[in-house]
């Protein structure tokens, strides 16, 4: 499956959260910066309609992110993390700059990450335990597969948490599945594991319903891809996700009109 086709929709929010403090110059783009001033009105007249729109949605979900990661660091020793898909996220750079000792992999499709590793060559003082790499989260097999990341960046004695923003929505059900159900099998290599990601429910407002569903039609078509909602609430994603193979699954809302939700699914340490 070709999936490089809504790359290009990291540029957005990669502005989205430079323009809120969340991201460093460095990873700033022309592209995203054009599509940023572009997509001004549009996001004015959500927030005034529904209050509440993308932009909003964006922020809340890789602030929720933060906040569940630090919270696993601080229950979990040692924890390694692989952001996947990473796109323009400065995640790594900023908890590489807060926990030096952390070792944080990013990985997104090989030009992706080709351009991360290039912008982030412009960074000083980097961390040697902060790595770009080239990860296919739908490869088979070879040196892109999850699997192969997992054996060659990680000490399999210590816990790891992987994280997927703003990726699985843009598979259908089936392969969501299935990459949910080989990312249990890896992690259960680790003495202790998570891993954490974003869903959406149907909004509950009719309006933004609509709205929603509009975007996604569009979304669908410009990334050529099965853009959309997967489930009917979270406590639907949360079984789904904990009948993929995790021992239970955490669930964190934000509050207020986005009807976005971050699912943790745990691993608990085994004797
Ligand atoms: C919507 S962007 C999200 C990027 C970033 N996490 C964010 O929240 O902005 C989707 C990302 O998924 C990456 N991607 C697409 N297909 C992928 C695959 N098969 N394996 C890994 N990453 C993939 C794209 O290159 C892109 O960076």
């Amino acid at each position: 499956m070709e999936t490089s086709t809504f790359s290009f929709t990291a540029l957005y929010t990669g502005e989205t959260w430079a323009a809120h403090g969340l991201s460093i110059p460095e990873l700033r783009t022309p592209a995203g910066d054009l599509m940023y001033k572009a997509l001004g009105p549009m996001e004015w007249a959500s927030k005034r309609l529904f209050g509440t729109n993308l932009r909003q949605m964006l922020i809340e979900r890789h602030t929720m992110i933060d906040r569940l990661l630090i919270g696993l660091m601080e229950e979990l020793p040692g924890l390694q993390v692989l952001e996947i898909a990473c796109g323009l996220s400065a995640r790594g750079c900023r908890f590489s700059r807060q926990f030096p000792e952390l070792r944080y992999v990013e990985a997104d499709l090989p030009q992706m990450a080709a351009n991360k590793v290039a912008a982030l060559a412009r960074v000083p003082g980097l961390s040697s335990n902060h790595a770009v790499v080239a990860l296919d989260i739908l490869a088979d097999g070879g040196p892109n597969a999850l699997e192969a990341v997992l054996t060659r960046a990680f000490d399999r004695k210590r816990p790891l948490v992987v994280v997927t923003e703003g990726l699985m929505n843009y598979f259908p059900l089936p392969v969501v599945s299935a990459v949910w159900e080989r990312l249990a099998e890896g992690l259960r290599r680790f003495p202790a594991a998570a891993y954490v990601t974003e869903s959406y429910a149907p909004p509950e407002k009719r309006l933004l319903r609509l709205a929603a569903h509009m975007g996604a039609a569009g979304l669908r078509v410009v990334s050529r891809s099965s853009a959309g909602i997967l489930f009917k609430d979270a406590d639907e994603a949360a079984t789904h996700l904990k009948d993929r193979g995790f021992d239970r699954v955490e669930v964190a809302k934000p509050g207020g009109a986005n009807p976005i939700f971050v699912l943790a699914g745990r691993l608990d340490p085994r004797a």
